[in-house]
This record gives structure tokens, C-alpha cells and sequence, in this order.
């Protein structure tokens, strides 16, 4: 019998404080917060602390033309997890780095849900496994599920912090404190989710977003609408999708919206079974679904494609009638903790995502399936191009990739992956790449660009994004890589003394943009 155990064994027996002339201290009942051993990042756990660090250790020079702030999102358990459970599930931790003249200030808190706010007052877990209310306690019915742990984004001088199955959460920009759980674009949001990804149109101030199981767990509902900088909501039109998964970004044109549905399907029987939302379902098809902006979504094309999995969208752009959107993709499920329905064995190898171009001729009113192009040879995932061309014609994007063909560290063992070790840069005008290779001990989350001036080039640039190193037990550093000068390696490392949470997703916002102190 453990510890634990036999203390509550001797309290259960009713022995109080003293058992037989032993003396003993009062028991907890069990409540006490315990995480588990976690084999993540050689066991470290999660993150947990709140923090601020004036001036961080900088190595190397930051361009004095870097002056913003960057965001950073992601999963950080507040309680110890439901048995089985997946990280995705972990409650929103965003943290900043103020860089300025040199500078770096860092600060990082969870963002107040009301999931976070309802489970700190009760001192422990309410909320069960990943996007599966079957599984809550009771207590909590009426409360909103949203972890915020997705993306970040600022809009109309907010940090709106995104869960795709809840409304956005805000955060003030400068003291990452919470100032609105549940954000409804005025009360005019008619969906009941917000997706993760809402893309930005800089020439009309406009924010272009959906919201999927838009009315209620498992409903095939999807809410696509636009928002100008005010916050209003200015158009708005349902569609419905071919069958009920995960819809995780999507692509904005000058005219077109489009969706690609994957088989990362909804399984509300598992759900009732104790399981998580998704599961893959390697017999259904793909649909890529177009609209367009400003539309009626009974004009809605589907264009049906082979089983891949892509999640996330690099840039997108249409030139006449036709559709041009670049995402990351896969042939199989690329997600391990997300079961295969059928029974497949996980395959690390069809999981590899490409950069791939799925297009289709509009004018052309016959035509049932869209077209797809692998574009490049590396492998990654997570792309992201220079936001300011986010709906128009783009050219260069970036993704962290991982380049096998460098040794990896022989101190780190064997590993259940190869760590993400390079960021490339990705020109489509000349279908050129430069890498930014990291060593054989780290692994790179995603990165954001940071433009060199306000009217800099497309891609003339930063990159700015967290390295986690292996051999230090995942201590984080934030490196920083001139775009044109990738192999040169970064110009500046920002060392944190700690192993930080692992990011989702990021987002920069220039100082010109960020309040006034
Ligand atoms: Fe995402």
C-alpha cells in the first residue's frame, strides 16, 4: 500500500489524529492536487506559473526595428487531467514578449475562463475529457467549456484568446488580464462556437470568421460571417457541411471563402462512451467546400477529394475565377491521441504533412472535384505566411519543418518523434527555400513573421518562435531569424530560466498598434 493510500485508509477507519499512538496529520479526503507522472518533455509536467521577467537574458543583438509584442497560446493543465484525456484539453496559458529597443519583458497568464474561474473555485477538475460534456460533473452545465488554449489574435485593440468550440475570450494587451469570458461581437454572434483561425482583410478593416456545431454538440450547422473593426457584425450566412468533423481553419480570398472537410469526424456514441470529440475516419471522402464572400450559403459549391488530412492553412488567393489555397497536408490522420475509428495503427510516416495546393476553376460548372499539387519537398506542419497579405495574392510563407537528413543528439535517446528542428522559408514565385536549422537538441514551435518596417516586402523580415531544449529538460528560449538571411541562424536568442508550456499559436502585434502604457 502507497502513502496516499494508507492515509486514507486510516482516515476512512475513522482513526482522526492519533491511530493506535501513531500520530497522523488531517486527511485532505483525496482532494489534494496531484498530476501524475507525464512522460512529456522527460516527465516535467505542466507549466502552471504566472510570471513576469523585466528585462529577460538576451543573447546576441535584437534589431532595433522590432518593437511589438509577441503573443504566444496554449494548453497548460489547472488541474490534473481526466484519465485518458488529450493535451489539447489543457486550459489557455498566453504569455508576451515585449521587445522594444532591445528589450525584452516577458509575462504570461492563463486566461480567466469561466471553466478556469468555476474550477479554481472549487479546487479541482469539473470538466472531463476533450470537447466531451457527457463526461462534466454536473455543476457545471450551464458554463461555457472554452479553454481559450488555441490561438490569439488582436482585433479591435482586443486579444481575443480562441477555442474553436466556444466564443472568443479577451484579454487586455498589455497585462494579459481577462476582461470578457465570453465575447459576442456586441451580443450579434449567432453561432454558439468561433473557430481558431479567422483570417484578416487589411483593406476593407474587415475580420472573416465561422463558427462550426455552431448550434449545439454535433450539429452540422456552420455560421460564416464577417466583422468590421468596430466589432459589428456586417454579413453573415449559414451553410451546412457534408458530414460533422473537425473544421479547424480556413481560407479567405479577395472574393472566395472555402472549407476543406477532413474525417476527423464528430462521434457523439463515443463521447457517451467516455471517449473524446473526434475520431478518424479513414471511409469518408474530402470536401472542399466554396463561397463567396458576402454570399448566400445555399450558393455554397462542395467539391469532393480523396481521405488527407490538412489542418491548417498557409495563405490563399484567387485569380479570376479560380481558387488557390496552400495548406499543409497529409495522407492519413495526423494526430495520435485522436484514434483511428476503424482500428488502424497510428502510421507517423502517412502523417507527414506537405505543403499542398488544392485549387478549383469556378467557371467551370461541371466539374465534382478539386484539384491538388505537393508543392514542396519538406515535411512540416503549422505554415504561416506575412499576415499583412492574409486574403490577398501571396507569395512567401513559413512553416517549422523537420529536416531528417541532420543527426539528431545521441544523449536524447530514443524519442516517440523527430523533434521539428528548422523554419523554412518558402518563396512560390520561385519555388526556392532557405532553412533556419536549429541544432540537434531543440524542437521549434511555430513561428510568426515579423515585417522589417511597416512597408517592408512580403517576407522581409523576423521570425519569432519558441525553442524548447531537449538536453535542459525543454528549458524554452525565443529565437529570432532574419527571413533573408535564414542559414546565418537567429540574430538574437531570448533565454527564459524555465521550461514554458507548448504553444498552439501565435500572433504579433506591431507597438504602433498596442495601447499606450
Ligand atoms: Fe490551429
Amino acid at each position: 500500500m502507497g502513502r496516499r493510500k494508507f492515509m486514507g485508509a486510516l482516515a476512512a477507519a475513522g482513526t482522526g489524529a492519533m491511530a493506535g499512538g501513531l500520530s497522523v496529520s488531517p486527511s485532505a479526503h483525496g482532494d489534494t492536487v496531484h498530476f501524475p507522472p507525464s512522460s512529456y518533455l522527460g516527465g516535467a509536467g505542466p507549466f502552471r506559473s504566472e510570471c513576469d521577467i523585466r528585462d529577460c537574458d538576451v543573447i546576441g543583438e535584437i534589431p532595433t526595428n522590432i518593437d511589438g509584442a509577441f503573443y504566444r497560446v496554449g494548453p497548460d493543465w489547472q488541474y490534473p487531467p481526466m484519465t485518458g484525456n488529450i493535451p489539447f484539453d489543457g486550459e489557455g496559458h498566453v504569455s508576451m514578449f515585449r521587445i522594444s529597443n532591445g528589450h525584452v519583458d516577458f509575462k504570461s497568464r492563463y486566461a480567466r475562463t469561466q471553466r478556469y474561474k468555476a474550477q479554481s473555485a472549487a479546487r479541482k477538475r469539473l470538466f472531463g475529457m476533450y470537447r466531451n460534456p457527457f463526461t462534466d460533473d454536473a455543476s457545471v452545465k450551464n458554463i461555457s467549456r472554452g479553454t481559450a488554449n488555441t490561438h490569439i489574435v488582436y482585433y479591435n485593440g482586443k486579444m481575443l484568446a480562441l477555442k474553436e468550440d466556444s466564443p472568443p475570450v479577451v484579454l487586455d494587451p498589455l497585462t494579459l488580464e481577462t476582461v470578457d469570458d465570453y465575447y459576442t461581437f456586441h451580443g450579434e454572434l449567432a453561432s454558439l462556437t468561433h473557430t481558431a483561425h479567422p483570417k484578416f482583410d487589411h483593406a476593407t478593416g474587415e475580420m472573416i470568421s465561422f463558427g462550426y456545431e455552431a448550434k449545439g454538440l454535433a450539429s452540422d450547422d456552420v455560421l460564416v460571417f464577417s466583422a468590421d473593426a468596430q466589432g459589428h457584425i456586417t454579413w453573415q450566412t449559414w451553410i451546412k457541411v457534408p458530414y460533422v468533423g473537425m473544421l479547424h481553419d480556413f481560407a479567405v480570398t479577395e472574393k472566395y471563402v472555402a472549407f476543406l472537410c477532413v474525417p476527423m469526424a464528430t462521434n457523439v456514441e463515443r463521447m457517451k462512451q467516455g471517449q473524446v470529440h473526434f475520431a478518424w475516419d479513414s471511409m469518408l471522402p474530402t470536401w472542399f467546400g466554396v463561397l463567396e464572400r458576402g454570399g448566400d450559403g445555399k450558393d455554397l459549391r462542395w467539391f469532393k477529394g480523396p481521405e488527407r488530412c490538412a489542418t491548417h492553412v498557409m495563405g490563399a488567393f484567387s485569380e479570376g475565377h479560380t481558387l488557390y489555397v496552400d495548406m499543409d497536408m497529409a495522407l492519413k490522420n495526423q494526430f495520435p491521441f485522436f484514434p483511428n475509428l476503424h482500428g488502424e495503427p497510428f502510421d507517423p510516416k502517412a502523417a507527414s504533412g506537405y505543403l499542398t495546393r488544392l485549387s478549383v476553376d469556378l467557371s467551370k460548372k461541371d466539374i465534382r472535384e478539386y484539384s491538388m499539387e505537393r508543392l514542396y519537398p519538406q515535411t512540416g506542419v503549422l505554415p504561416r505566411q506575412d499576415d499583412r497579405y492574409q486574403t490577398k495574392p501571396y507569395h512567401v510563407g513559413f512553416m517549422p519543418t523537420t529536416d531528417a537528413t541532420k543527426p539528431l543528439n545521441p544523449k536524447l535517446g530514443n524519442l516517440p518523434f523527430r523533434p521539428t528542428n528548422s523554419y523554412t522559408r518558402f518563396d512560390h514565385a520561385t519555388r526556392s527555400t532557405s532553412q533556419f536549422y536549429i541544432g540537434d537538441a531543440s524542437s521549434l514551435q511555430e513561428a510568426c513573421f515579423v515585417p522589417r518596417s511597416e512597408n517592408a516586402a512580403e517576407g522581409d523580415g523576423y521570425l519569432v518562435g519558441v525553442a524548447h531544449r531537449l538536453l535542459e529538460g525543454g528549458r524554452t528560449d525565443l529565437v529570432i531569424v532574419d527571413t533573408q538571411h535564414m542559414e546565418d541562424g537567429p540574430v538574437a536568442t531570448v533565454r527564459l530560466p524555465f521550461r514554458s508550456y507548448s504553444q498552439v499559436h501565435g500572433w504579433w502585434v506591431p507597438a504602433s498598434q498596442l495601447p499606450k502604457m
